[in-house]
């Protein structure tokens, strides 16, 4: 499927969920994106970038897609030669995350950790730009630490510089996932942000969409994370309405997991890896069906390879499914 030329959609990177495994089978299957995002790379130090680090980035596995990988940390050094990393591998982007909200991470001032402190973001940012930044730089962020206030200082430190474009995630780190994504924390800055601005959060179907897009007119970026793991298919709804009709949900989406049960496990995981992998992306999948614990259940009580794919296809057969058109 061609980029949309509507809305600007993008799928959001999760952590142990979204490689480019996942992204490529995505892609084959449902489409409807126009880049993804990859979950984060961090810890990559300043003497020299392991290619075990890199192994998500590879070109060789991110030809589906146009792919925007993602770093996590507060060292304008690191950032840099990661930066450089990316750069002789084809890449011209790379977004720094500002919003992971995991206290093993915020509470070292990464993150959504960092939102409080925008003159550590100036110091950093002043760095990258004055030693060559050799990649465009879009942020990832929430909308503060402790309360959606923290973001008006920083947009302050952001429009300060060439960044390539800002995604903002109106909840706080504090937050987590719960309540809503504050339509009144991202009005606050939607006229403020010097940089392109696009929406992540809770976007979970068209109706959804469709009411933020009427809320926020001005916005052509939009990033779907849990919305597009729950039904993959969301994405092509919004961008191709009528290519979306013509998917066999129940076909398409065992393709999905088959091409990905099978990379998993040829990558030698193990056959417990694979279940357990497999298993993790029902948490989400699960919220498809009608009976979202019943479909869980069958798959999540599975030990081996076998008894996962039977339960796969039981579910997949026979679970009743939400209405999704
Ligand atoms: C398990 C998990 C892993 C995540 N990993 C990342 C990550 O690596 N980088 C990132 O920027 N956001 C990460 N996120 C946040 C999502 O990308 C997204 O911003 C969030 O789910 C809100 O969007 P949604 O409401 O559309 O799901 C993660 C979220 C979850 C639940």
């Amino acid at each position: 499927m061609p980029p949309t030329q509507g809305p600007i959609l993008y799928l959001a990177p999760f952590q142990g969920i979204t490689d480019a495994i996942y992204r490529t089978s995505f892609n084959r299957y449902f489409g409807g994106l126009d880049a993804a995002f990859t979950p984060y790379i961090s810890g990559t130090g300043t003497e020299k970038v392991s290619k075990n680090k890199l192994i998500d980035v590879l070109p060789e596995v991110n030809q589906a897609i146009r792919t925007i990988p993602q770093i996590l940390s507060k060292d304008a050094d690191e950032m840099l030669l990661l930066s450089k990393s990316l750069a002789a591998l084809g890449y011209s982007e790379v977004n720094w995350n500002m919003g992971c909200p995991f206290s093993r991470v915020a509470r070292k001032q990464r993150g959504s950790g960092m939102l409080p402190y925008p003159e550590l973001v100036r110091q950093i940012l002043d760095k990258l730009y004055q030693e060559g930044m050799p990649l465009g730089l879009s942020v990832k962020m929430r909308t503060g630490y402790n309360g959606h206030e923290d973001i008006l200082a920083m947009i302050d430190v952001l429009n300060d510089f060439p960044l390539t474009e800002v995604i903002v995630h109106p909840r706080t780190g504090k937050q987590l996932y719960k309540g809503e994504a504050s339509e009144t924390a991202f009005s606050a800055i939607v006229d403020k942000v010097k940089s392109p601005l696009a929406w992540n959060g809770d976007i979970f179907s068209v109706e959804k969409f469709r009411e933020l897009q009427d809320k926020f007119p001005s916005i052509q970026r939009w990033m779907i994370g849990r919305g597009a793991l729950i039904n993959p298919v969301l994405p092509l709804m919004i961008s191709h309405p009528d290519a979306a009709k013509s998917i066999d949900w129940r076909k398409a989406l065992s393709g999905f997991l088959q091409d990905i049960y099978l990379e998993t496990y040829y990558r030698n995981e193990g056959r417990t890896a694979v279940v357990s992998r497999m298993k993790s992306l029902w948490v989400y999948l699960r919220e498809s069906f009608e009976n979202p614990t019943e479909a869980f259940r069958v798959i999540r009580k599975t030990r081996t390879p076998e008894e996962y794919l039977e339960a796969e296809m039981k579910v997949i057969a026979d679970a009743e499914l939400k209405l999704f058109y």
